[in-house]
């Protein structure tokens, strides 16, 4: 089996902000009860007409500058998003599209905001066997899309973004270490969005009834969230024959400050040592993980030969770690 590298990332967040203060003016909510509840101050909105594959090619395109291949290398493009652009075709393909990139496989995979490391693992064993050589993988998300703006409980907590990961075979000892996915659908109902699927197609009443939009069930998700992720990442580690002590910095999901603090302490980890950029763009699903593998990078708080970890929650409910040597 080969090593996989990440050679390049790259992201991109759309230019329209909306703060906890606008948000004062769209449902009975405030920013003291966002920032003190969530640790979000203000999140990324997509322009109109802007699309999943419009952020994911920006972020691809960074991506494959910094890893100095030529796009025509790729020939494998994976996209991790549940706003696709249409139900199908994929949103790789589309992207594949508008990177102009010919032939490469492409296809999307969902696990919600496990979905960036679930398509690290799942590139990671294609380009592993050798049949691929150069794969793309991308996050992509707009949520804002899929979020019902007349709900306080969970139109305070979502922002759009994209990131994007380069992946290639390697030599040595640097590359994706250990993956570990987990998932328990006998959650789902506690994370979702009810309709536009087969079991109820859009119809009248599913769009009087609010059902095209994300719903949850916030502290039940909480709780599970800290004890999955925590679990995720020993899993991860010790697949790796690592400590926690080894870890430069960690990425977690920003699904919320306190989940993420409450992680730390679980894992008795410094929270200097985890990354957190939750208060300029809330949850951005799948393309969280994604977009702070990136910001580590570019802001130079891990570097090459560092061992670095990613691990998410999401709806499945679904969750992951993978830990990297960069
Ligand atoms: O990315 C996928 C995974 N997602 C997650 O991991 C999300 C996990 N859950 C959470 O982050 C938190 O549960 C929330 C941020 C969603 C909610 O925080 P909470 O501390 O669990 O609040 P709660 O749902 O228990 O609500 C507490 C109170 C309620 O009022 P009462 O019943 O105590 O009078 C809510 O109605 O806060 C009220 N509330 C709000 N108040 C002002 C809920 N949303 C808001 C709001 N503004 N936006």
């Amino acid at each position: 089996m080969k090593k996989v590298k990440i050679t390049g990332t790259g992201s991109c967040l759309p230019e329209k902000i909306l703060t906890n203060r606008d948000l004062e003016k769209m449902v009975e909510t405030s920013d003291e009860w966002i920032t003190k509840r969530t640790g979000i101050k203000e999140r990324r909105i997509a322009a109109e007409g802007e699309a999943a594959s419009d952020l994911g090619c920006r972020a691809a395109e960074k991506a494959i500058k910094a890893a100095g291949v030529d796009a025509q290398e790729i020939d494998l493009i994976i996209c991790a998003t549940i706003t696709p652009d249409m139900v199908f075709p994929a949103t790789a393909c589309l992207i594949q599209e508008k990177l102009g990139i010919e032939e490469a496989a492409a296809f999307d995979v969902e696990a919600a905001c496990t979905g960036f490391i679930t398509a690290l693992s799942v590139a990671e064993g294609m380009l592993s066997t050798g049949n691929y050589n150069n794969a793309l993988v991308v996050a992509s998300e707009i949520l804002s899309r899929i979020t019902d703006w007349q709900d306080r409980s969970t139109c305070v907590l979502f922002g759009d973004g994209a990131g994007a990961a380069v992946l290639s075979c390697a030599e040595g000892e640097t590359g994706i270490l250990s993956t570990h996915l987990g998932a328990s659908g006998a959650y789902w109902d506690l994370l979702s969005l009810p309709a536009g699927g087969s079991l109820r197609p859009a119809s009248r009443e599913t769009v009087d009834g609010r059902l095209h939009y994300m719903r949850m069930e916030g502290n039940k998700v909480f709780k599970i969230a800290v004890q999955k992720m925590a679990e995720g990442s020993r899993a991860s580690l010790q697949k790796a024959g690592l400590g926690i002590e080894d870890i430069k910095i960690i990425v977690p999901h920003q699904a919320n400050l306190r989940i993420i603090k409450a992680l730390a302490k679980k894992l008795e980890l410094d929270m200097e040592k985890i990354y957190v950029n939750i208060v300029g763009y809330g949850n951005m699903s799948a393309a969280t993980t994604a977009v702070g593998l990136d910001e580590i990078i570019r802001k130079g708080l891990a570097s090459e030969g560092d061992i670095i970890q990613l691990v998410a929650f999401g709806g499945g409910l679904t969750w992951g770690a993978a830990t990297v040597r960069l």
